[in-house]
C-alpha cells in the first residue's frame, strides 16, 4: 500500500464521518428550560392548520401565508377515520396525501408539530376515531379495551412509520409527536392505555423522538393526561391568567421549555349558537404575554378550513357543528388574510424576524350569481338507484353501523300497524333518533323528530299506510364521554303506546348515486310544481341545477360561495363534491365555501341539492346563489349558549 493511497482512504472516511457529525437533532433541554434544535436553543411559534379540511390544491398557498406571518412551525392532526374509513383498507391519495402535505411543509421552511391521535376531538365526526370500532357494542373507545388497542396498534403500525421517515432527525420537518389528545378531560382516566401508547410510539419512532402531552391549564386535567416519559404541554385562550395557566404545567414538568399547544384566536361554532368571535386586541395581549416569557406557542387554528362532506363533529349536549370551521382564525375558511392575521404578525416581529417579501393574496372570489333549480324524485321515490343492496327486513330497528354504513342518509319503513284517525302520538320516548329523522306518511311529509329537542310527533293515517322515517347522520360527538355516537334509530319508535316493527331498511348510498349521475337518469318528480305557497313541509326531494362559467373574463374560475335563500337544511353536491350541509333556518352559517377547483370552465358545473324540510321551488322562486362574501354569523334559531375556550362547556 503506498502512502498516497492511505490518505484517499482517510479523506473518503472524513466525509460520511463530517456528515454524521451535523444529523439535524431536536430534544428538550431541562436545563435551560428550552427546546433544542440541532444543539441550539429553539422556541417554536406555530399554528394549527389540518390538511383534511383544506383542499390540496391550496396547501401550498395557505402554508406560504402562514410562514410568512413569521411562524417557524405548523401543528396538524391526523384523523383515522379520513384514513381508514374500511377496517384495513388505508387511503393516502389525494386530500389525504399526508406525505405531500409535510414535504410541502419542508420545502416552505415549516417544521412539524405532528399530532397523530389516535383521538384527536377537533370538532371531527367522533373526534377522529373511526365509526366501525362501534361494531362492538360496548367498545371502551380510549382505554385498554383489548379490540380498541387491536384495532390502535394496526393503525398506528401503519401512520408511525410514515412519520418516522419525516422526523427531523431522519432529515424531515417533524420536531414534536403528541400521544392522544387532552386525555385528562375524558373519564376513563386510564394509565395503562396511556403506557401503551407511549410504548407504541416509542417502538416505532425511537427513543429521540419528542414525544408530549397536552391538556387543559389545571392539575385536574394534569392528572389523567400526562404520564412520566412523554412531556406535558398545556392549552390556554385568550384573556387567560399566562402566569398560573404555566404554573399547572410547571406541577407536572418543574423543568422544561413552557409551551402552550392549543392557544385560541377564534372559537367553534354549533348550529344554532351565536357565531364565535375573538376580538383581536385579546388575541395580541396574551400572545404578546406569552411570548414574552419566551414560552412556545401553537395558534388553534390559524387556519380552520371546511368540514366538507358529513365530517363535522358534535358536542353536548348534542350539538353538531356546521359544514365551516372558519373559527374566526387570523386567515379565513377560504384563506384570506384578515387584520388579526397582521396583527398577529406584528406581534410575532417583536421577538423574530418575520420573512421579507410578497405575501401571497387573498384568493378572488366570483359571484356566478343565481341558479334556476329544478326537482327531481323525493328519497323514497329514488330507492331504486340510492339503495345498490336493497333493503334489509328487520323486527326492530337496526343502527348505521349494524347496517354497515357510517355516514349520510339510512331509510327506515314501515306501515301504521292500526288506523290513526285521531292525531296520534308517533314518538321516540328513549331521544333514540341520531340523530334527525324525517317522516312521511305515504309520501306525505308528516313531521320531523330530533335528537334532544323534538321527541313526538302526531300523525294520522289509515292502517296499511307506508311510513318513511329517513335518519340523517348529523355529525358523531367528538369530545367527551358521548363519543360512542351510535347513529339512526337507536332505540325504537312508538306509535301511541306500541313498539313499532317489521321493519324495512335501506343503506343509502347517496354520494355515490350524486358522483355518478343516477339521479338525473331517474328522471323527475311526476307531481309538477305549480306556483302554490310552499308547503310547511315536504318530504326529502333532490333537486338540481347547472351552470356555465361565462367567457371572456380572466382568471375563472374563482372560489365562491353558495347560499340557500328560502330552502331550509340540507346537502349540497358541487360537480359531485359533497360540499357539506346548509342550514340556514338555524344558523348561524349561511354561505358555503366552494373552492374554484371544483368547477369546470369548458363543461357546465351540476349542482345537487338534497332538501329535508322544504324548498321553496313550489312558490315559484326556486334559486341557489352564489356570492362572492362569506356569512358565517347569520341569525340564530336555538338557546344553547357556551362559554368561549371553556372546554367543560363543550361535555
Ligand atoms: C395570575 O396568577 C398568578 C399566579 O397564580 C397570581 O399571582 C396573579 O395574582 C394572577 N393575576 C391575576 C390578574 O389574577
Ligand atoms: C299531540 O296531540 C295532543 C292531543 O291533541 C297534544 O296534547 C300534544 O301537544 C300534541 N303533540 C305534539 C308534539 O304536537
Ligand atoms: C325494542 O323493543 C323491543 C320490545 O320491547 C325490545 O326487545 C328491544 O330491545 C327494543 N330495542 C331497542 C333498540 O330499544
Ligand atoms: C310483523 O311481522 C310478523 C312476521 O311477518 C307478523 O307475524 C306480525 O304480525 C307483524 N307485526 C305487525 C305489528 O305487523
Ligand atoms: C355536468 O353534467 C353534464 C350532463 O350530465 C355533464 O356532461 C358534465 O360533464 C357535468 N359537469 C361536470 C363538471 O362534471
Ligand atoms: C356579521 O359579520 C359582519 C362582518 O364582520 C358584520 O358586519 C355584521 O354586523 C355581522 N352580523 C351580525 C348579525 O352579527
Amino acid at each position: 500500500m503506498t502512502p498516497g493511497v492511505g490518505l484517499v482512504s482517510v479523506l473518503l472516511l472524513i466525509i460520511p464521518a463530517t456528515t454524521y457529525a451535523t444529523t439535524p437533532t431536536f430534544s428538550v433541554d431541562y436545563h435551560r428550560n428550552c427546546f433544542l434544535k440541532d444543539g441550539e436553543p429553539f422556541r417554536y411559534i406555530s399554528g394549527s392548520i389540518h390538511y383534511s379540511r383544506i383542499p390540496r390544491v391550496y396547501w401550498k398557498d395557505r402554508l406560504l401565508k402562514m410562514y410568512m406571518a413569521g411562524l417557524n412551525a405548523i401543528q396538524t392532526y391526523v384523523p383515522w377515520n379520513f384514513h381508514e374509513a374500511v377496517p384495513g383498507q388505508y387511503d393516502f391519495s389525494g386530500d389525504r396525501d399526508l406525505e405531500q402535505f409535510l414535504q410541502l411543509c419542508q420545502d416552505i421552511g415549516l417544521l412539524v408539530i405532528m399530532r397523530p391521535g389516535p383521538y384527536i376531538c377537533a370538532e371531527w365526526d367522533m373526534g377522529g376515531l373511526p365509526a366501525w370500532l362501534l361494531k362492538k357494542k360496548d367498545i371502551v373507545l380510549r382505554s385498554s379495551d383489548p379490540d380498541y388497542l387491536a384495532a390502535v396498534d394496526k393503525w398506528m403500525g401503519k401512520l408511525l412509520p410514515i412519520i418516522k421517515r419525516y422526523l427531523y432527525q431522519n432529515g424531515g420537518p417533524i420536531i414534536t409527536v403528541q400521544v392522544e389528545n387532552e386525555y385528562g378531560s375524558y373519564f376513563a382516566c386510564d394509565f395503562n392505555y396511556m403506557r401503551h401508547l407511549s410504548q407504541l410510539f416509542r417502538f416505532y419512532l425511537g427513543e429521540e423522538a419528542v414525544l408530549f402531552t397536552t391538556d387543559g391549564a389545571g392539575l385536574g386535567y394534569l392528572k389523567c393526561g400526562s404520564l412520566q416519559g412523554l412531556y406535558a404541554t398545556v392549552d390556554f385562550g385568550p384573556g387567560a391568567n399566562v402566569t398560573a395557566a404555566f404554573e399547572a404545567q410547571r406541577h407536572v414538568e418543574p423543568r422544561g421549555p413552557l409551551v402552550n399547544s392549543e392557544f385560541y384566536p377564534g372559537w367553534l361554532d354549533h348550529w344554532g349558537e351565536k357565531h364565535s368571535v375573538v376580538p383581536t386586541s385579546a388575541v395580541v395581549k396574551t400572545l404578546n404575554e406569552i411570548l414574552e416569557i419566551g414560552a412556545n406557542v401553537n395558534l388553534y387554528m390559524f387556519i380552520g378550513g371546511t368540514n366538507f362532506g358529513y365530517w363535522n363533529g358534535a358536542n353536548t349536549p348534542y350539538g353538531p357543528q356546521p359544514t365551516s370551521y372558519d373559527y374566526d382564525s387570523p386567515l379565513t375558511e377560504a384563506g384570506d388574510l384578515t387584520e388579526k392575521y397582521f396583527a398577529i404578525r406584528e406581534v410575532i416581529k417583536m421577538y423574530k424576524d418575520v420573512p421579507e417579501g410578497i405575501l401571497p393574496p387573498s384568493t378572488p372570489k366570483f359571484a356566478y350569481g343565481k341558479v334556476q333549480m329544478k326537482k327531481l324524485k323525493t328519497v323514497s321515490e329514488t330507492l331504486d338507484v340510492l339503495s345498490f343492496s336493497g333493503p334489509v327486513k328487520t323486527l326492530y330497528p337496526p343502527t348505521f353501523i349494524e347496517m354497515n354504513q357510517a355516514f349520510g342518509f339510512v331509510l327506515y319503513q314501515t306501515v301504521l300497524p292500526v288506523n290513526c284517525v285521531k292525531p296520534t302520538p308517533l314518538s321516540s320516548p328513549l331521544n333514540g333518533v341520531h340523530d334527525r329523522a324525517y317522516i312521511s306518511i305515504d309520501g306525505t311529509a308528516a313531521g320531523i323528530l330530533e335528537r334532544n329537542k323534538a321527541l313526538s310527533i302526531n300523525i294520522t293515517g289509515k292502517a296499511g299506510s307506508r311510513v318513511d322515517v329517513l335518519v340523517e347522520n348529523m355529525g358523531r360527538i367528538n369530545y367527551g364521554k358521548g363519543i360512542n355516537d351510535f347513529k339512526g334509530l337507536v332505540f325504537n319508535l312508538t306509535l301511541g303506546a306500541d313498539v313499532l316493527v317489521n321493519w324495512t331498511v335501506y343503506s343509502l348510498s347517496v354520494d355515490e348515486a350524486v358522483s355518478k349521475g343516477l339521479l338525473l337518469a331517474s328522471g323527475s318528480s311526476s307531481t309538477s310544481s305549480t306556483s302554490t305557497p310552499p308547503p310547511a313541509l315536504s318530504p326529502p326531494t333532490f333537486y338540481t341545477g347547472s351552470f356555465i362559467i361565462p367567457d371572456g373574463i380572466p382568471d375563472l374560475p374563482q372560489d365562491t360561495y353558495i347560499q340557500f335563500p328560502d330552502w331550509r337544511k340540507g346537502q349540497v353536491w358541487i360537480n359531485g363534491f359533497n360540499v357539506g350541509r346548509y342550514w340556514p333556518s338555524r344558523g348561524p352559517q349561511i354561505t358555503l365555501f366552494v373552492p374554484a377547483h371544483l368547477l369546470s370552465t369548458s363543461v357546465q358545473n351540476n349542482i345537487t341539492v338534497l332538501e329535508l324540510e322544504a324548498s321553496p321551488c313550489s312558490s315559484g322562486s326556486c334559486m341557489v346563489e352564489f356570492t362572492d362574501t362569506p356569512i358565517l354569523n347569520g341569525t340564530v334559531n336555538g338557546q344553547y349558549k357556551r362559554q368561549l375556550f371553556n372546554k367543560q362547556d363543550l361535555f
